[in-house]
């Protein structure tokens, strides 16, 4: 099979935001525990954070992260995590059904993302079993300079300047039944505009993302973004989108690789359904503000399948247990590329995203208990992904491609590929070939002067299931495509792209 990109330098979609590289970091797992935090770790260093780790999130490219939660927050108290270590109570975390030990809070994660380099938090505010007065202390612990009880404490903690965070999350996946404290769209509107502007009346710098739906096939999908936008409109600046994807089992026992394969397909129309909730408001507000999309949390995710499982007995809340460890496939990591493909695509409304989640809990990077810290097949993508677009422009993607027949999405292309102008006047072209068993041969006609010099770098595997391992850590990684040739004279590229792969030409 054949396909066709045009990079037409003149039409851009918008400027790449560094925000769609975000990730996240939940208390959840092995995530904080033993993940970025283990003292006594031969890496660790003299805050108990492992250096290895920094090292790979430095390497990923990660660049916001959202925290503490996910589910977790929906019943967090933020003061338990702040103070001398010695006195931070053990809570129950219902979400995960495990004992949080609180020894890592609000300073340590500022701390750690100075480590790393300087790294945005975007923070979440518990709206299951709390409401206005906790997020307005949490905002005035973090963000007022001094000069008052809240502010005070934090100096006293260690922290003499305010943690200025300016983005912040407005509870977690409301929508969701399994959520502590979830309530229906007219109740979480409600909440979250009180909360939305009482925040602002403390910093009115803050940015605010008020909670759309779980997944694109949540019953109240839609409605909730309908009501929930009305109500807090003038006062937030995104709203969320979460979406998580695996191939699911069909009858004859097997899994839908095809659809699984096209589930940019999913988030393509999940974001332009939630753009047209916003439009919609927006008119009907008759409002000048503008909403954006954060894609705050996106991945491929086995959800319920073994690794999954929470905890279960009055008596059974295990500190730090291994949840949600899924280990990714060459197939997993190609989809996991179309997705980051499919989010650039939409770089005008999707202007941050988080990649959930970081470690060990369905991660880019995993780490073994006083072991080694490794890259899972998922890191590839996105890492490149990072290293080239950041600072970039997303140019208009016009593609030509053959189709193929999907159970979940019918009909959808075959190829899915985007192209950025970098800061430095390079393109990458990013481009996945989606198909089972077919071959493509992908032509990119260059703007106007063609280019000098490419390379291509290619995520494929014969097979499928391959995947990094504690025994086998780099059984995965990218691979130079030699069929990658440029003729200088037409601005042509031509590259063979392998069935089920992912490939950036820079
Ligand atoms: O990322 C794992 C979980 O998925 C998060 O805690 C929750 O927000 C979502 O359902």
């Amino acid at each position: 099979e054949t396909s066709r990109l045009i990079v037409d330098d003149d039409f851009e979609v918008a400027p790449v935001n560094d925000r769609l590289f975000g990730s996240f970091v939940e208390h959840l797992g092995r995530c904080v525990y033993d993940g970025i935090y283990e003292p006594g770790h031969p890496e660790a260093d003299e805050d108990g954070f492992r250096k290895d780790v920094i090292e790979l999130v430095r390497e990923l490219g990660a660049t916001t992260i959202r925290y503490p939660g996910g589910n977790f927050v929906s019943g967090y108290r933020w003061e338990d995590g702040v103070g001398p270590k010695e006195d931070r109570p053990r809570r129950l975390d219902l979400a995960w059904h495990s004992t949080e030990t609180n020894q890592f809070g609000l300073h340590e994660m500022a701390k750690w993302l100075d480590k790393v380099g300087g790294n945005e938090l975007m923070e979440a505010v518990n709206l299951g079993t709390r409401g206005l007065e906790e997020a307005l202390d949490l905002l005035e612990y973090a963000n007022i300079p001094g000069g008052t009880k809240l502010s005070e404490e934090r100096r006293a903690n260690g922290a003499d300047q305010p943690f200025g965070i300016t983005m912040w999350c407005l509870g977690n996946e409301m929508d969701g039944p399994w959520q502590t404290g979830h309530k229906n769209a007219e109740d979480y509107g409600t909440l979250a505009a009180s909360v939305a502007a009482g925040m602002r009346m403390i910093d009115s710098s803050v940015e605010l993302v008020v909670c759309g739906s779980s997944s694109h096939s949540m019953d109240t999908f839609g409605k909730w973004e309908e009501t929930v936008l009305e109500k807090t409109y003038e006062n937030v600046n995104f709203v969320s989108c979460h979406a998580y994807y695996h191939p699911e089992f069909q009858a004859d026992g097997t899994r839908d690789m095809k659809s699984f394969m096209a589930s940019g397909v999913d988030m393509d129309g999940f974001i332009k359904d939630v753009a047209a909730a916003i439009d919609a408001t927006k008119a009907r507000l008759k409002s000048k503000h503008d909403v954006f999309i954060s894609f705050d949390e996106w991945n491929v995710w086995y959800i319920d399948e073994e690794p999954s499982r929470n905890p279960e007995g009055i008596g059974n809340w295990p500190v730090a247990p291994r949840l949600l460890e899924d280990v990714y496939s060459a197939a997993d990591a190609v989809v996991f590329g179309d997705l980051m493909i499919t989010l650039l695509k939409n770089a005008d409304r999707v202007h941050a995203a988080s990649l959930a989640q970081l470690v060990n809990v369905i991660a880019p990077i995993m780490t073994e208990p006083g072991g080694p810290a490794w890259r899972q097949t998922t890191f590839y993508p996105f890492a490149l992904t990072a290293k080239y677009a950041k600072g970039g422009t997303v140019l208009e993607p016009k593609l030509a491609t053959g189709t193929y027949e999907t159970a979940k999405y019918g009909e959808v292309p075959t190829v899915n590929s985007v192209a950025v102008r970098g800061a430095d006047g390079s393109v990458t072209v990013f481009v996945t070939n989606r198909s089972l068993g077919k071959t493509n041969d992908f032509e990119i006609h260059l703007p106007e002067g063609g280019g000098t010099a490419i390379d291509a770098q290619t995520l494929h595997e014969d097979d499928l299931f391959a995947k990094n391992t504690l025994d086998d850590q780099n059984r995965v990684t990218l691979h130079a495509n030699d069929t990658a040739v440029l003729d200088p004279e037409t601005g042509t590229v031509r590259v063979t792209l392998p069935p089920v792969s992912w490939t950036a030409v820079h």
